[in-house]
């Protein structure tokens, strides 16, 4: 098992042959021992348990089941042009939005069917390579945002799931009021909180204006009165990009940042802040005393950001950040990737120790669930993945290699064909 154990540092936790047990009905971690301890050697006592590397097993060295990884920022619509669209900046006439996500998005407005392809395709996708936990955007449209959380609770995914909002600067065909918006949200949060998924911790509906370019001041206000009431997550892009800070600076003159403009309105609360890339010492500092967390999506900001996120300033401000992959504004929609982009980004002053702490355990703090997700604490929720380096497609393992070293291998060159097996809440997945 390995994990980033809080009391390990700047380090990961190599639990080499532990044998651990996990509660049937609610995926509690139970128990994780050494394979040779006496409790261990009886194979593990529960109803449930693992033996990892030892007998008749494959070498240890060879298996590694970790947290599963939680993409904190991810568009479930733009599944379906991901990989196209890469050359367009985010704002403007002809930009990224006008010409190919709004258009996406919308198709998904009274098309069931549509709705049920993409998002059975996303959260598959996403589920296969290790995603055991996604905060999405959905679209506009409440039916096909439930369809969205009934396909996470169909495939086992844990989902924390938004309906977009947006009753300004939009198109035409593409577009709410600000009545529609609150009252979708409303829709989108009661059939979320009838459903068992919801009880179980497995579902969570979450308040998601798209951003301020978008959004009313009226709907920015009702929305942060819907979080308050319902104690809801909040999910949005803040100072993601130049244009769409000058953008803001144009259409808010006089009212200070995207963060400043946010707690106007109510909405500086519990939640998570794409981007976030240009905010201030004075803006960071203001999140963290908020519970507001950053999705820190490193690919993305490579496209449309014009600068990039300082990890260790938010952190020191009070941020929790979490790794995104901001599909479809990042075109990979594996948080592997977000790991690697996120290293290539800082130039090497994120490492890839500390890039594997943001996908799993910063995410579960981003997301205000450090205490019941993130690593393989006794009393934690069992999500993981099952990583095989032998026979894996991607990469070669050589005879002696050290554990630590083969396990680096497959996060720096890993992807689904390492992945054995996917856990949620204790129970298989995939
Ligand atoms: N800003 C507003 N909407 C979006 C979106 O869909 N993706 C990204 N990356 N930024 C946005
Ligand atoms: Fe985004």
């Amino acid at each position: 098992f390995v994990h980033a154990a809080d009391h390990a540092g700047d380090e990961l936790e190599f639990l080499m042959d532990h044998v651990m047990e996990v509660e049937e009905e609610t995926g509690k971690i139970l128990r994780v021992e050494a394979a040779d301890s006496e409790w261990g050697r009886g194979g593990g006592g529960g109803k449930r348990s693992w033996l990892v590397g030892s007998g008749d097993r494959k070498p240890s060295s060879l298996q590694f089941v970790t947290p599963g990884f939680v993409d904190t920022h991810i568009h479930a619509p733009q599944y379906s042009y991901t990989g196209s669209a890469t050359d367009k900046p985010l704002m403007g006439p002809d930009g990224w939005l006008e010409s190919y996500t709004f258009p996406a998005e919308s198709k998904l407005t009274g098309d069931r069917e549509r709705a049920l392809d993409v998002y059975g395709k996303v959260v598959g996708r996403t589920l296969k390579n290790g995603t055991t936990s996604a905060l999405y955007f959905g679209t506009i449209d409440v039916a096909a945002t439930k369809i969205l959380a009934d396909v996470c609770v169909a495939k086992g995914q844990r989902g924390f799931v938004g309906k977009v909002c947006m009753d300004r600067n939009s198109p035409q065909n593409y577009s709410e009021t600000c009545e529609e918006g609150l009252a979708g949200t409303v829709e989108l949060i009661e059939y979320v909180r009838g459903l068992d998924a919801f009880r179980k911790g497995l579902l969570h509906p979450v308040v998601t204006p798209r951003f301020i370019p978008t959004c009313s001041p009226e709907l920015m206000r009702g929305l942060g009165d819907i979080a308050e009431k319902y104690d809801c997550l909040v999910q949005s892009h803040l100072s993601e990009s130049v244009d769409e800070v000058a953008f803001v600076q144009q259409i808010h003159e006089g009212e200070g940042s995207d963060a400043d403009i946010f707690e106007k309105h109510g909405l500086l609360r519990r939640g998570v802040a794409a981007h976030s890339v240009f905010c201030s010492d004075a803006d960071l500092k203001k999140m963290g005393s908020a519970n507001m967390a950053v999705a820190h999506c490193p690919l993305s900001n490579f496209y449309f950001a014009g600068g990039s996120l300082d990890v260790e300033k938010c952190e020191s401000c009070g941020v929790d950040v979490g790794l995104g992959t901001d599909v479809a504004g990042g075109y990979s929609y594996s948080m592997l990737n977000s790991m690697r982009m996120g290293v290539v980004n800082a130039r090497n002053k994120l490492n890839w120790k500390a890039a594997f702490r943001l996908a799993t355990q910063g995410g579960a703090n981003a997301l205000g669930m450090g205490e019941t997700l993130g690593s393989f604490a006794v009393g934690k929720e069992l999500d993981a993945v099952l990583w095989n380096a032998e026979g894996a497609a991607c990469l070669d393992v050589w005879e002696g290699e050290g554990a630590e070293d083969v396990f680096q291998k497959i996060m720096t060159l890993g992807d689904d064909r390492a992945i054995g097996r996917v856990f949620v809440r204790g129970r298989r997945v995939l």
